[in-house]
């Protein structure tokens, strides 16, 4: 079975919502752990209430005069450690809220995806064309939902994207638009992104477990 490891630093809900395609047996894969850098995150209980283990490894306050870079990279190795113990296929970041650079990337080459709420284009640029032709600015960054309000944006959605060590790049995997309508805030656009976020997750673990098991068979007849 295809196995994943969901980095997260809140809710969860896309993590809640590949447990409940899991558990309805619609994902052909199977979540093995989550891990957390935020002991309060409640995606770590979601974790939890289905029997999948969970970890939390929090990233050391840097004291005064510490080199940040080392500190910070022993973390990075730190959470590796704890992902390569579970010799996971994919590793899912899914609103985790750090910055994970080649000490970590490098430990799971090509196989770290990331969700994120606005569009992307595939070729790493700084506009995305919509389905109707529309040129808008490509957000990147933690706070690309008020931004897309703030901007004025008459469309926005969501991303799924391999991570290279570039932040919000990589080649995407699936991406949906998402109309922004009269009077949204930050969090009722947020709410109906996530409803396409929970829709495109599925799809994606599913679709990369379909192929990760047809070239499983491939080598195997050769
Ligand atoms: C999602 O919108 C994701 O794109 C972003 O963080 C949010 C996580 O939401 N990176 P949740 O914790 O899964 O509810």
């Amino acid at each position: 079975m295809y196995q994943v490891a969901v980095l997260l630093s809140g809710s969860g809900s896309n993590l809640q919502a590949l447990l409940d395609a899991e558990a309805a047996g619609a994902l052909g894969a199977e979540v093995v752990l989550v891990v957390s850098d935020r002991a309060d995150a409640s995606g770590l209980q979601r974790a939890l209430a289905r029997q999948v283990a969970a970890a939390y490894v929090p990233l050391p306050a840097t004291p005064r005069g510490a080199d940040r870079a080392a500190v910070r990279a022993a973390w990075e190795r730190r959470l590796a450690d704890v992902v390569a113990a579970f010799a996971p296929d994919l590793v899912l970041l899914a609103g985790f809220m750090r910055i994970l650079s080649p000490a970590f990337l490098d430990r799971f080459p090509n196989r770290v995806i990331n969700q994120h709420p606005a569009l992307l284009p595939d070729d790493g640029g700084d506009t995305y064309v919509t389905s109707t032709g529309l040129v808008i600015p490509a957000l990147r960054g933690a706070h690309v939902v008020a931004e897309a309000l703030e901007r004025g944006l008459p469309i926005t959605g969501c991303s799924i994207h391999r991570v290279t060590p570039r932040v919000d790049d990589g080649p995407v995997l699936a991406r949906a638009e998402v109309p922004v309508l009269p009077g949204d805030t930050p969090e009722t656009l947020h709410e109906r992104i996530k409803v396409e976020e929970h829709r495109l997750i599925v799809e994606v673990v599913r679709s990369l477990a379909q192929e990760h098991a047809c070239a499983e068979r491939e080598v195997q007849r050769r």
